[in-house]
């Protein structure tokens, strides 16, 4: 493996090269990734469709082309875009949230299976295409999977058909609607296997009611961990869970399954350049070149990335507060300790591979960062 994210000097380097802030990705790290999900779901008849919205980039999404997965796009752009990277239509999944009717034609026409989460859809499928199956995407009622902005299938969330709607889906399928495949996505920061297979075990129940499902479809909810001391998902044992809960369907039905930061987030990290390092009435703050406008995890997940000074190897001794360069509130990290900070010193910010770049803007007319992607074969901006 060349260079990986704990070689200081390698990464300096990139940064006066390209310039910050900038995105660093590792194609090896990603690579494997998909190799640790394929294992620990061995056995189990399934396959993967990478959450393109994590990290959408023509050449990440050519690494899981080439691991030949397929992917999972919300957004007629995002189907667009795997199109154009190699992608077939069989190995593109759909799963938008409140589209338009005519998103949903762009991707009938283009025969790209199509998760509907909502019943007030059937009429128009009914009446427009009738003979095109699609896949259901339920909403369990269950309050699991930490962060509210990320938990997805609870009773207070748009997301999904309530399971309480059956009676309803019934007399749509009496009428022809054709149903060959059910969907749920319980959240992105569940912290056990023991919490996702709530979710498992009413997708199942569900499922008694239909004929001949080709899939169904458990969506993600692998954990990344961003801190330390926290404890990824026993994938081996939600498989096993899995394995046998296929037992009780008395047809072979195959499992999908929607990783998005399991397979990018730790192989991308944030280099940025410190501007200033300013003491405030209680606070010191190290302010750098960076902002929400590029990784808004922290600001609007609350979410905790680990930074590292490349610039001082030095033990970390000095807490700080690290912000950005936007008009408002623009925090990375509160009291974090660092080694000595200078300005012109280069951060790392860990763990930024999904929904960094992919979820960033130009607030504040404020370019964009640049990415990076390392390969067995050099280093290439993309
Ligand atoms: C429907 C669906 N599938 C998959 C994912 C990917 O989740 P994660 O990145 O946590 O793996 C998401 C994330 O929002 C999602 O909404």
């Amino acid at each position: 493996m060349i260079n990986q994210p704990d070689d200081n000097d390698f990464l300096i380097k990139i940064a006066h090269t390209f310039g910050t802030p900038v995105y660093v990705y590792w194609e090896e790290l990603i690579n494997r990734q998909i190799k640790q999900l394929q294992m620990a779901f061995k056995g189990l008849p399934c396959e993967f469709h990478y959450a393109m919205k994590a990290n959408e980039n023509p050449e990440i999404l050519k690494i899981i082309l080439k691991n030949g997965l397929g992917v999972d796009a919300v957004s007629v752009n995002e189907i667009k875009r795997a199109l154009s990277v190699g992608f077939t239509n069989e190995k593109i999944i759909y799963t938008p949230s409140c589209p338009s009717v005519d998103e949903l034609i762009f991707a009938f026409d283009r025969h790209v299976h199509t998760h509907i989460g909502a019943t007030e859809y059937f009429d128009f499928i009914l009446k427009h295409y009738p003979d095109n199956p699609i896949g259901l995407r339920i909403n369990p009622g269950n309050h699991i999977g930490g962060n509210p902005k990320i938990a997805t299938a609870h009773n207070d969330s748009k997301f999904g058909i309530p399971v309480n709607q059956l009676n309803l889906i019934k007399q749509y399928m009496s009428k022809g609607l054709k149903v060959d495949s059910l969907h749920l996505h319980t959240g992105s920061d569940v912290n056990s296997w023991q919490d996702l297979v709530r979710s498992v075990d009413v997708i199942f129940d569900f499922a008694r009611h239909f004929d001949h499902l080709k899939y169904i479809d458990l969506g993600s909810g692998f954990k990344v961990t961003y801190r330390h001391d926290e404890e990824e998902i026993d994938l081996k044992a939600y498989a096993s869970y899995i394995r046998e809960k296929i037992k009780t369907i008395n047809y072979p039905v195959r499992i999908k399954f929607e990783p998005g930061k399991y397979l990018v987030s730790d192989a991308g990290v944030l280099l940025v350049k410190v501007n200033v390092v300013k003491q405030g009435f209680n606070k010191k703050f190290v302010g750098v070149d960076s902002g929400f406008h590029h990784l808004i995890r922290p600001m609007y997940y609350d979410a905790y990335h680990e930074i590292v000074n490349l610039s001082n190897t030095q033990y970390a001794t000095e807490k700080y507060d690290i912000v950005g360069v936007l008009c408002e509130e623009d925090t990375f990290a509160r009291d974090r300790l660092l080694s000595p900070v200078n300005k012109d010193d280069i951060l790392m910010i860990k763990n930024a591979g999904a929904y960094g770049f992919s979820m960033s803007s130009e607030y504040n007319l404020r370019d964009k960062p640049k990415q990076v992607l390392i390969t067995k074969d050099g280093i290439k901006e993309i």
